[in-house]
Formats: structure tokens, C-alpha cells, sequence
């Protein structure tokens, strides 16, 4: 009986033990972005030629297009939608916008979720108005229009920190913007996913959680090209130990399906992302895609490894000079492996499994061809097209 109630109260003291060193970092994400957030943005595709219709179109879409059930969720509508504040102070949307409140509940209907965007400065980046001064008053807006995400762009933010007079100063004063806009989000008690935008500065990695982003951009805007994907995509290198659930490293929003490049760059593009843990935000129009660009949004596998539960963002292995093997750790006990051919041409990689911690021999599925390809022994060879890919999922035998 002793023995019992010594063993049953020693579960207790560990149960409270683990709670006790969970509990700061659930408390400062809200246990939201539990995986990095997929869904859609106007930016990309739409600018500022963005309205209620439109929007509404694109969620219609994420639905038969079979996106959301991939897991892409958010419908997040970026700059040009602000309109003016009433003499309380109130943000209204402008005449794209009729009625936020009616949009949201039209998005939720769909089982998807609304995004929205500010910038802690007085104007936006498009020159609407921001949330300067505002921020609890917006917080509150936004939770009663029912909206579930804000992007919180640093925009015209930049002049307040020039003004405060050293490059420290200015720093905690970004900090303490973004500070207030999360606590304010909080203070409305709905559940709002913070994404940070200020491109990067002052290596947001290190700060980006303590400000309570659930992502944070890393870079500045990506386009539709393959060379910008890739400097952007390949410069993340070494940013894999700030990324982990409720805080994710974000290389910007996708481009597939925008035309700007090949099928085969699109495909670099989505393993690239994968692997780098990236949040999947769809940067097209979805009412307008063809067969193979939902093929590549909506590849099950490539989704599973940029969603897996673990959380461990991918990083570089090995750099000979345009070829790159970048390499994930998965939940499983696999690794994700990418073997990328920046050339413009095909050329031969091969991975050694040692390379990846694996031992002699393993087993190897190539990810985008479906195919298992069996055990093999020391390593892995495959001819890598220009500008391609090669997406592996590798286990311990
Ligand atoms: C940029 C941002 C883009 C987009 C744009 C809107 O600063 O990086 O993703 O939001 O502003 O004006």
C-alpha cells in the first residue's frame, strides 16, 4: 500500500514538474502555430488589386480545389484593406471591404480561418492607415470582426526608430512595438496567430519569440524567379535551432503557381520549404490553377515533412559550391534530404548516409516519384536536374 501511494505521488510531482517547464513556452505562443501555418495571401498574386469578392472567391477555391484539406487554413487578406478611423478611433475597412464581420463569417463557414494585416507604424507599406497608436483599439477590432491572424508589417514603423537616436534605442523600440501589439492581441482573449514582418532586422531568429511572434519573416519580399526563391530559400542556413513549435523562421510566402517559373523550379521551391519548416502560404490565385500546380501544393508527402510534428527546422549539410544537400530530422527517426542542383544543367549528387547520422544501411524513398526505392548501403547517387531537386525520406533499417 506504502509502495503504492509513494509511486502514485512521485507521477504526481512529474506530471507537475513537466507542466512547470512547458508552461513559458505555451504561455508565450498561446499553443498556437503548433506546426508552421499554411494557407493563402493576396499579396503575391493580387497587391492591392484585392477586394471582399475576391477573397471570398479564393476561399470557395481552397476548398474545391482539395487545399484545405491538405491543411492549408488561413485565408489572409494583406495591405490596401484599411480604410479610414471614425471619430472614436475605430479602424474601418475601405469600400473593398463592406463588412469584415460578414467576410469572416463567411471564411469560417468554409471550416477556414480569416487573416489580416497592420504595421505597429502610423501608415502601412501600401500608405494605408496602420495600427501607430492604435494598437489595443485594432487588437479589439479585429477579435470582433473574427479575425484569427495578423502579419504586422514594420513598414513607416522604421521613422520612429530613426528618431530614437542610436542603433540600441532603436532596436528596443521595434521590441516594444511588437510587444505591445502581442499583448494587446492577447488582451482580447481570442486566439490570433502574430506573424512579424520587418524582413529580418536586427537577426529577428533571436528576439522574434520573446515579442510573441509565431513567425517571423526572415528575409525581405520574395518573387516570382528562381534566383530570388533561391537566395532566399538557401540563405537561411543556420537559422534551424530558433524554429520549433509556435515560432517559426519564415522564408516569405510561395510563389507556385504565379508563372514566373519552371514546373521543376516550383518543385525546388515547395521541397525547399519543406524542409526549412516554412509556414506554406499559397501566393496565387486559386480560383485559377491548373492540374499540376494543385498537384504541387497538395503533394501529401512533401506537406507531411514541412508539417511533422517534431518541429526540428532543415538545414544545409553541405555546400559544394551550386550543389546543396539540406537535411531535416523527422519524428519518425527518418531525415528528410534534399539534394538541390542550382546548376542550369543535370548533374550527378550523392549523399553518404553517414552524412545525415545514419548508419551503412537505410532505407531511401524518393519523396516527388512516390517510389520506395529499397535498402542501399553507405549512401544514396541520383542525377539532379538543373534548377531541380531530388527529395528523399531516409529511415535506419
Ligand atoms: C511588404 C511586405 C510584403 C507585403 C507588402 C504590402 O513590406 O514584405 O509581404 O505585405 O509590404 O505592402
Amino acid at each position: 500500500m506504502y509502495w503504492i501511494q509513494r509511486s502514485r505521488f512521485a507521477i504526481f510531482l512529474c506530471i507537475i514538474l513537466y507542466m512547470k517547464s512547458a508552461a513559458p513556452a505555451m504561455a508565450q505562443t498561446g499553443g498556437l502555430a503548433a506546426t508552421p501555418p499554411m494557407g493563402w495571401n493576396s499579396w503575391n498574386h493580387f497587391a492591392g488589386k484585392i477586394d471582399d469578392v475576391t477573397v471570398r472567391a479564393q476561399a470557395d477555391a481552397m476548398v474545391s480545389s482539395g487545399m484545405r484539406d491538405a491543411g492549408y487554413i488561413y485565408i489572409n487578406i494583406d495591405d490596401t484593406w484599411e480604410g479610414e478611423r471614425d471619430a472614436k478611433g475605430v479602424i474601418h475597412p475601405n469600400s473593398k471591404f463592406p463588412d469584415m464581420k460578414a467576410l469572416a463569417d463567411y471564411v469560417h463557414g468554409k471550416g477556414l480561418k480569416l487573416g489580416i494585416y497592420s504595421s505597429p507604424g502610423p501608415q502601412t507599406c501600401a500608405k494605408y492607415e496602420g495600427s501607430y497608436g492604435h494598437e489595443e483599439q485594432d487588437a479589439q477590432t479585429y477579435a470582433e470582426w473574427g479575425i484569427d491572424y495578423l502579419k504586422y508589417d514594420l513598414c513607416s514603423f522604421k521613422k520612429m526608430m530613426d528618431q530614437a537616436g542610436s542603433p540600441e534605442a532603436a532596436h528596443r523600440t521595434m521590441l516594444d512595438a511588437y510587444t505591445k501589439m502581442h499583448r494587446a492581441l492577447q488582451k482580447t482573449g481570442r486566439p490570433i496567430v502574430f506573424s512579424l514582418c520587418q524582413y529580418g532586422a536586427d537577426a529577428v531568429w533571436r528576439w522574434g519569440e520573446s515579442v510573441g511572434g509565431n513567425l517571423w519573416r526572415t528575409s525581405g519580399d520574395i518573387t516570382d524567379k528562381y534566383s530570388r526563391m533561391t537566395e532566399i530559400g538557401f540563405s537561411q542556413a543556420g537559422l534551424s535551432r530558433y524554429a520549433g513549435p509556435g515560432h517559426w523562421n519564415d522564408p516569405d510566402m510561395l510563389e507556385v503557381g504565379n508563372g514566373g517559373m519552371k514546373p521543376g523550379e516550383y518543385r525546388t521551391h515547395m521541397s525547399l520549404w519543406a524542409l526549412l519548416a516554412a509556414p506554406l502560404l499559397a501566393g496565387n490565385d486559386l480560383a485559377k490553377m491548373t492540374p499540376e500546380t494543385i498537384a504541387l501544393l497538395t503533394n501529401r508527402e512533401v506537406i507531411a515533412i514541412d508539417q511533422d510534428s517534431a518541429g526540428h527546422q532543415g538545414d544545409r549539410v553541405r555546400a559544394e559550391g551550386p550543389l546543396e544537400i539540406w537535411a531535416r530530422p523527422l519524428a519518425d527517426g527518418s531525415k528528410a534530404v534534399g539534394l538541390f542542383n542550382r546548376f542550369d544543367w543535370p548533374m550527378e549528387m550523392r549523399l553518404e548516409f553517414s552524412e545525415i547520422g545514419l548508419t551503412k544501411r537505410a532505407r531511401v524513398r524518393d519523396v516527388w516519384s512516390a517510389k520506395d526505392l529499397g535498402g542501399m548501403e553507405g549512401g544514396y547517387a541520383a542525377q539532379v536536374p538543373g534548377h531541380g531537386v531530388v527529395l528523399l525520406r531516409i529511415s535506419p533499417e
